[in-house]
């Protein structure tokens, strides 16, 4: 056979591996308000999958024991969750990536990130109270990104909000058509299982001993069920005719365009409705796609390899000090050893340490597909944002920063330890740990720590001293808002009574405000001045 045959025969069959790979995995992440459930539903979801033998292990960190995502000092601390990891389990032919997100409402900005690297998110609500503040301010995020959202209402087996009320709910306040995929028999200590409303199956559920192992299942008709059923059934009955009428079914389309979301309903403590949830991830939620280029060009699945970096995680194993870049795979099929470009820098690179990263654990990673994770070591200076690819150039849009709604100013307190200083604060704006802002008149005499929220200035201010020596002391600053402006602005805002020009490393404008109601002032004597509440990397 010619050669040249043979390659293009060779060839097409890779490509054809890697859409078939893709096809098969499920790159997603879980949003919540704290105490929704989202440690205990991922650990229900790794049950589930058989990435783990027994519930226990993930919660054991609120006791003080090792788990999974203990990784910082402050996290076993405080018993929250700072960083966030990755946990890949494999249920029949299918590959799930779970994201994890950062419990604490602090650490929103990961999450932003996190989001930019999946394809879907669950979207996780207590039961009895809804939507709740986080949970809209991630939604926000969620939705600004088109991210495909499904919906667990958690909790069913205690007093909960009627599910009709709470359908309304997410219509109302998330703007999401909410179309119910299943429906909750009885509530709290009468919650009997759920009705799969697509295949008219009703599944009732046993409880096991704290929830360890997974719920004992009876799969019956719906009809049969119905006929049987006491007193719960007559409501759900009544429910189910109501939903049939007002045709709540779920659109696809409008699911994958993040326009609505199929509900389902569950108790991720008992494992009631759990399975139904994976089984969905794996029929509803999308698998891989092309992505989009900054220029606007998609790049497909079987082009060659293409990757985004969309977290750096620095001190992961203390012995070791060494920062972890978590890439997504794009296109392509990633190789450990392989050289590759980045898009920022136009350097080539050899991506050599590769892994798996489950929590405190790290497996060497030798191949990866489009919606893997790869976490590499020994690569100081990848960004977060950055594009690698092989072959063809790429770069794929910015990932987009949250407008820090918290502010101190940070002094050093050694004079012997500014390099330490300036060094540890460009490497935490790097990870993204904390944006550092800059007053143009000052530079780095008290640069503004700006985020989401307090504790991410703890995490800094132990880092700077455990990581770099250097001691700082932490002052309240004059602002409560900021927004980002163009560069054409900035004289606008110095001119301003109402705002201080604040400069980011990596030449973002923006305007800080002591208060909404400046803001407000601002925006009504410089209509023509955009604010932006999403700064880009
Ligand atoms: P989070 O990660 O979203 O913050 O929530 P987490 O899973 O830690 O759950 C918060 C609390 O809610 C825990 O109780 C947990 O047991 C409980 N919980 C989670 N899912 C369910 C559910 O389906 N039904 C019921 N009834 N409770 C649920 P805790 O008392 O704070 O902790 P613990 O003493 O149980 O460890």
């Amino acid at each position: 056979m010619p050669v040249a045959l043979t390659n293009s025969t060779a060839r097409s069959a890779a490509t054809r591996a890697v859409v078939a790979e893709a096809a098969r995995r499920r790159t997603f992440a879980i949003i919540s308000h704290p105490d929704a459930g989202k440690t205990t539903l991922t650990e229900k979801l790794l049950l589930y999958g058989g990435a783990i033998a027994e519930a226990g292990a993930v919660r054991a960190r609120r006791s003080g024991r090792a788990a999974v995502s203990d990784w910082m000092e402050m996290e076993r601390e405080r018993g929250i969750s700072i960083s966030s990891t990755v946990l890949r389990f494999e249920v029949g032919d299918t590959v799930f990536n779970l994201l994890d997100t950062p419990g604490h409402r602090d650490f929103s900005e990961d999450t932003l990130r996190v989001l930019a690297a999946a394809d879907a998110a669950v979207m996780l609500l207590d039961a009895a109270k809804g939507i709740e503040e986080q949970t809209l301010k991630l939604f926000q995020v969620a939705h600004e990104r088109r991210v495909p959202l499904l919906t667990f209402v958690n909790k069913f087996d205690r007093p909960a909000l009627e599910p009709l009320e709470l359908l309304d709910e997410i219509e109302r306040e998330l703007g999401l058509r909410a179309a119910p995929v299943t429906w909750p028999v009885g509530m709290g200590t009468d919650f009997e299982g759920v009705v799969d409303r697509r295949h008219g199956v009703f599944h009732r559920y046993s409880r096991t001993p704290g929830g360890a192992s997974e719920a004992p299942e009876e799969r019956i008709a719906l009809e049969d069920a119905a006929v049987q059923g006491d007193g719960s059934w007559a409501a759900c009955r009544e429910e189910l005719a109501l939903l049939d009428e007002v045709d709540a079914q779920l659109d696809p389309d409008a699911f994958l365009r993040g326009e609505a979301t199929p509900v389902f309903f569950g108790s991720a403590l008992s494992n009631f409705g759990v399975r139904l949830i994976l089984d969905a991830l794996v029929e509803l939620a999308p698998g891989p796609s092309a992505w989009r280029g900054a220029d606007g060009g998609e790049r497909p699945l079987d082009s060659p390899f293409s990757a985004l970096v969309f977290k750096l995680q620095a001190n992961v194993d203390p012995r070791h000090r060494d920062r972890l870049s978590f890439l997504r795979v794009c296109s392509g099929r990633f190789d450990r050893g392989m050289r590759v470009v980045n898009a920022r820098t136009g350097r080539p690179l050899a991506l050599n340490y590769a892994h798996h990263v489950f929590g405190q654990e790290r497996r060497t990673l030798d191949v990866a597909y489009p919606g893997d994770v790869v976490g590499l070591t020994g690569l100081g200076d990848l960004r977060i944002g950055d594009t690698l690819y092989c072959d063809s150039s790429v770069r794929y849009p910015p990932i987009p920063v949250l407008a820090p709604e918290h502010f101190v100013r940070a002094r050093n307190r050694g004079a012997a330890r500014y390099k330490q200083f300036r060094r540890g604060l460009a490497q935490l704006d790097e990870e993204g740990v904390v944006q550092v802002l800059r007053d143009p008149q000052l530079g780095d005499q008290g640069p503004i720590l700006a985020g989401a929220g307090p504790m991410q200035f703890e995490v800094a201010k132990h880092r700077l001293a455990s990581e770099f020596g250097a001691e700082v002391s932490l002052e309240e600053a004059p602002y409560r808002v900021a927004r980002r402006i163009r560069d054409t602005d900035a004289d606008a805002v110095t001119r301003s009574p109402h705002a201080d020009l604040l400069l980011r490393a990596d030449g973002t404008n923006v305007a800080a405000f002591s208060s909404d109601f400046r803001l407000r002032r601002f925006s009504e004597e410089q209509p023509d001045v955009r604010l932006d509440r999403f700064l880009v990397r």
